[in-house]
């Protein structure tokens, strides 16, 4: 007893000179003992520095706004006719001179007058404030977006890029400040380079806009980036390999904007061309675009960026409709292509056609995500456009042979067509790679029809075979990764640890790309 009665006084008594020597040398001025607070540096936070848009910025954003609204169309939102589109959305490049999509409903000519009237304002607008766009001149970095519920997802993503070796700065647009998180935002980003941008902040110094709905996000990310050439990603879409890479060579450098293929043809409206006064594009010239990744130099494209602002800012009630009457999603994902060709600067669109992430599950294939291909790997290996006498979407080896069968065997040789252009972005857009949720729907491709974990994309040789290493692997150390960060002893993490275990094994269980 008196043992115990002794240490007690020594238990207080330590944390009270703790306490004392911390408040003795601790500078006036903080509130907080520096060492328990990871957030403030030099008394700011990390997302407030970095969501502070300096007075250029927002006197651009102002002027910008006034073009915009200066450019409204005046006429009533477009509308689409109702009822089922059938399968003209299949891209058919066999049939070269397929109609474009008609579903505007009761569209008259005055309507396309005035569109094309405030497309004119708008582009000249846009000649006007081009050299005014704000941007740190030769800086890279991956600019996305996120709010609450792709916050989780994103941080998939984010340490699936670092995987990669890229170290690229990135930003992370939220919408306001209702969207902050405090640990993610100020601790656990930076932590891997990336930072949350409050974009409220820039927006709303403007008067009279509209607050942004959901697709509008992704193109004022771009506008307000401070990097000179970007990346963008959606919050479900990361790099197999570093993606660092294609910054440095064609079609980037070439073009200056980059874009990839969705599934379907385009589904944009004829009126589009007129009202942007320029030649129509053939209806089957090209895949629509799926626009989980981007890349653009906003210095060489600066014109292309605004009318891509026009056409997002006026997308939900005109320039959706007009460049997406398809059943497959309106959106922003075709106002990117359209906005070059509207005023005549380059784009490259990758040509190799996406690829499908998934399995077969009992006889069906159950699509999970999109691959899609390297640029500078498409660009090089130039993939035929398919025609009456190259039916085939990828070379051939009869292609390299010579048109005279006789001289071609005498030859004796024997030419390989190249590989077709392997993938670099995934894009998990269907399963979406929550920790916290991606393992509890029974019924998704993870699992087996009796319930047994299996893997989702395929074997381990596709992986290998398809991008060097069994990305799937990494994907899901990555996704325990995450989910076991803020508590090893949670559900979540030991139902994805119990996951990977049964899935990938014990001995398969370190991550190497070789
Ligand atoms: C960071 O700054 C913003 C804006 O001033 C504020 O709303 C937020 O609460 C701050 N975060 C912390 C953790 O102090
Ligand atoms: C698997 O497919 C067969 C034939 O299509 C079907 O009858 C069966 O119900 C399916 N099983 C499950 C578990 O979905
Ligand atoms: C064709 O070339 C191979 C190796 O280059 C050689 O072995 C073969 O004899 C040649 N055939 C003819 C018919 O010349």
């Amino acid at each position: 007893m008196p043992h115990v009665i002794s240490t007690v006084p020594r238990l207080i008594a330590v944390p009270i000179l703790l306490l004392t020597c911390t408040v003795f040398f601790l500078p006036r001025s903080h509130e907080v003992p520096q060492i328990f607070n990871h957030i403030h540096i030099h008394g700011k936070n990390v997302t407030e520095t970095s969501s502070t848009f300096n007075p250029s910025v927002q006197a651009f954003w102002q002027e910008l706004a006034s073009a915009l609204l200066a450019a409204q169309p005046q006429c009533n939102p477009l509308q689409l006719v109702e009822g089922s589109i059938g399968s003209w959305a299949d891209w058919q490049p066999l049939k070269p001179g397929k109609k474009h999509a008609d579903r505007l409903l009761g569209f008259t000519d005055d309507d396309e007058t005035a569109l094309f009237r405030a497309h004119y304002a708008m582009r000249r607008s846009a000649q006007h404030l081009a050299p005014k766009l704000p941007f740190s001149k030769g800086t890279t970095g991956i600019v996305t977006t996120a709010n609450a519920k792709y916050m989780p997802i994103f941080l998939v993503s984010l340490r699936m890029l670092r995987r990669t070796g890229c170290n690229l700065p990135v930003e992370v647009f939220i919408d306001d400040w209702s969207k902050y998180e405090p640990t993610i935002c100020d601790t656990v980003l930076p932590s891997l380079n990336a930072h949350c941008v409050v974009l409220s902040n820039v927006y709303n110094t403007a008067k009279y806009v509209k607050e942004p709905d959901h697709y509008q996000y992704k193109i004022f990310a771009m506008l307000f980036s401070s990097f000179q050439h970007v990346l963008f990603l959606d919050s479900d879409a990361f790099p197999a390999y570093d993606p660092k890479i294609l910054f440095a060579t064609a079609p980037y450098t070439t073009h200056g904007l980059v874009t990839w293929p969705d599934y379907w043809a385009p589904t944009i409206s004829a009126h589009f061309y007129h009202i942007a006064a320029i030649p129509e594009e053939p209806s089957q010239a090209r895949y629509s675009t799926e626009s989980g990744q981007l890349l653009i130099n906003k210095d060489t494209q600066r014109e292309s960026l605004l009318m891509m602002v026009y056409y997002n800012y006026y997308g939900p009630d005109y320039y959706y409709l007009l460049l997406s009457q398809g059943s497959h999603g309106a959106g922003d994902k075709e106002t990117f292509v359209q906005a070059a060709m509207a005023v005549g600067l380059p784009y490259y669109q990758v040509s190799t056609g996406p690829r499908a992430l998934g399995r077969h599950v009992n006889g069906t294939f159950r699509g999970l995500g999109i691959a899609q291909a390297d640029p500078g790997i498409d660009y090089e290996y130039l993939i035929p456009m398919r025609s009456h006498i190259h039916p085939a979407e990828v070379w051939q080896d009869i292609d390299l042979a010579h048109t005279d069968p006789v001289v071609e065997k005498a030859l004796n040789r024997t030419r390989k067509a190249p590989k077709k252009p392997r993938p670099v972005f995934l894009h998990q857009n269907m399963l979406k790679l929550d920790p916290r949720k991606v393992l509890d729907d029974k019924t998704q491709p993870t699992f087996e029809v009796d319930g047994t974990p299996h893997r989702m994309w395929g074997s381990k040789e596709e992986m290998v075979d398809l991008l060097g290493y069994d990305v799937e692997r990494r994907l899901w150390d990555v996704i325990a990764e995450e989910g076991c960060r803020e508590d090893q002893e949670s559900s979540t993490c030991g139902e994805i640890r119990a996951y990977v275990r049964e899935v990938f094994g014990w001995m398969d269980s370190i991550d190497r790309p070789w």
